[in-house]
């Protein structure tokens, strides 16, 4: 049984169709990688599943039940933790009280504040800044400390590696297999070729408003990815 599954899902803007029958499914402790150009749609799914874009036909199951009430905290309180695009740090807040709000579901397991910090001392160090004196690569880190805060299932990243230097792509890539061997699972929303070669096990390319193509990564190039998602 999948732990995240959308099933033909629809969803609009005003009158503007952006998903058009969207399937995909991510299984526990799978690494997921969907993919597509920008603008087709990549943070809607995201978006959908919080219930910030209305679904207008098709469904969502969360493990094997259809989610009724789309809301960001349902999908934490199901185990379904977020990495906004552009990382969703407070500004107003500590280091620290960001990685906090990643507690308010109280779900239990392995990670706790001492764990994240222990993870990324530089959360340690810095956790009496305000979040966005961090560099971007640190608030990265801050935006997945938190996520794993919440102790998810599934951990969903939106283009993560957006603005970070490669050299920080490279520990992002370990941190995300890593993170799968342990037992989460990833939804990697990514254009970074490199990166979703080296965490993710499958692809789905979204294009035109849904799921244009899908399959193993493991014998796919990195030449024959870039082809895939140009579509
Ligand atoms: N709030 C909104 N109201 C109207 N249209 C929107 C809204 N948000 C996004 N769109 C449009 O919906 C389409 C899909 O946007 P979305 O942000 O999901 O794309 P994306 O694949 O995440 O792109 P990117 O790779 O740039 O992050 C785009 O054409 C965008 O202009
Ligand atoms: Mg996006």
């Amino acid at each position: 049984m999948a732990l995240l599954a959308f099933n033909d899902v629809h969803a609009l803007y005003g009158r503007a169709r952006i998903l058009n029958g969207v399937t995909f499914a991510v299984d526990a402790g799978e690494r997921v990688a969907l993919v597509g150009r920008n603008g087709v749609g990549k943070t809607t799914v995201v978006n959908t599943l919080c219930g910030v874009t209305r679904i207008s036909q098709g469904q969502v199951d969360v493990r094997g039940r259809p989610v009724k009430d789309l809301r960001g905290y349902t999908a934490a309180q199901n185990g379904i933790a977020i990495v906004m695009q552009g990382r969703g740090i407070l500004p107003n807040l500590t280091v620290e009280e960001n990685l906090l709000l990643g507690t308010a579901t109280g779900r239990k397991g392995p990670w706790s504040l001492e764990k994240v910090q222990e993870l990324f001392p530089i959360l340690r160090e810095r956790r009496g800044n305000p979040g966005l004196a961090l560099s971007g690569g640190q608030q990265q880190m801050l935006a997945i400390g938190r996520a794993l805060m919440a102790n998810p299932d599934l951990l969903i990243l939106d283009e993560p590696s957006e603005g970070l230097a490669p050299v920080i792509v490279d520990e992002l890539a370990a941190l995300l297999v890593k993170l799968g061997e342990d037992g989460i699972g990833i939804l990697l929303i990514e254009q970074n070729i490199s990166l979703i070669h080296r965490v993710a096990q499958r692809f789905y390319v979204l294009s035109k408003g849904a799921v244009a193509e899908s399959g193993s990564l493991q014998n796919v190039t990195r030449d024959q990815l870039e082809r895939h998602i140009a579509i």
